[in-house]
């Protein structure tokens, strides 16, 4: 097997995105429920944090539950609420002792009283880290994201806060979730799905988009360096021609 020396390249993408898909598959063809897809799904989270940290990659946003994830059987949804909030229970210490800083995306309102107290104290305890970035989208969609920067812009504008001839794209960029944040230089979507699934579509404009057949749970730090590696071979014009 062809070794990977990433070392050779001065600087990986300073933020990577992910599309974790395939938890569902991945149990089907082992005859399992889909819960145990979702629980190797989060274990595979661990990995690619780990393999992020080590690869000095500054940003890493995780798409974990979709605002269009509603629209699965109840139980399904609720074993994923319990996943998550397991999963906050958990890792949050590991991941503040590794100076990781953990932010959330996405609509928090429906969610339960106790997961958005573990969201906020995780944000907290985290906040003042300086290693990786590590987002986490939940109920979150891009439609429902630039439709509330919309109106919150409107309503700034309305008050006399922004004039609407100073409304530029940086601080359009400022009313979105992902303020603060780069956009993703690289966006990977496992399990073979060539679709966006209404994730990141303004932040994904420029970005390097590779999708693998890879189910989420056979996610290793081997299939992100192998993403990486194919991201450094991409010519990133944005629009210019290069000579
Ligand atoms: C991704 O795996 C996890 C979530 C969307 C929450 P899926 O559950 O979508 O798995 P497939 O696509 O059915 O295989
Ligand atoms: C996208 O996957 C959402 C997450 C990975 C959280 P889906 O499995 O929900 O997407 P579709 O339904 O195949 O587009
Ligand atoms: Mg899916």
């Amino acid at each position: 097997m062809q070794v990977l020396d990433l070392e050779q390249f001065a600087k990986p993408p300073t933020h990577v995105a992910i599309i974790m898909d395939g938890n569902g598959r991945w149990a089907k063809a082992r005859g399992l429920p889909r819960l145990a897809g979702h629980q190797r799904g989060a274990e595979a989270v661990r990995v690619v944090v780990e393999s992020c940290c080590e690869l000095g990659i500054s940003y890493l946003t995780l798409y974990a539950f979709s605002s269009e994830n509603w629209k699965r059987p109840p139980s399904e949804v609720d074993d994923l609420m319990a996943l998550l909030r397991h999963y906050l229970r958990r890792e949050i210490s590991e991941l503040h002792g590794n100076n990781v800083r953990v932010c959330f995306i996405g609509d928090r309102s429906p969610l339960a009283d106790d997961i958005k107290s573990l969201i906020d104290g995780a944000e907290t305890k985290t906040g003042a880290n300086t290693g990786l970035t590590l987002t986490i989208a939940i109920n979150y969609g891009s439609h429902n994201e630039i439709l509330g920067a919309c109106k919150n812009i409107a309503q700034a504008v309305s008050e006399g806060a922004l004039r609407l001839d100073s409304l530029t794209e940086d601080v359009f960029e400022r009313f979105l979730d992902t303020a603060n944040m780069p956009p993703p230089d690289l966006l990977i979507r496992t399990s073979g799905e060539q679709r966006l699934s209404n994730f990141l579509l303004w932040q994904l404009a420029y970005s390097e988009l590779i999708f693998m057949d890879t189910l989420w749970p056979d996610f290793s730090k081997r299939n992100l360096e192998e993403a990486v590696s194919e991201y450094y071979g991409r010519d990133r014009r944005y629009g210019a021609s290069n000579g």
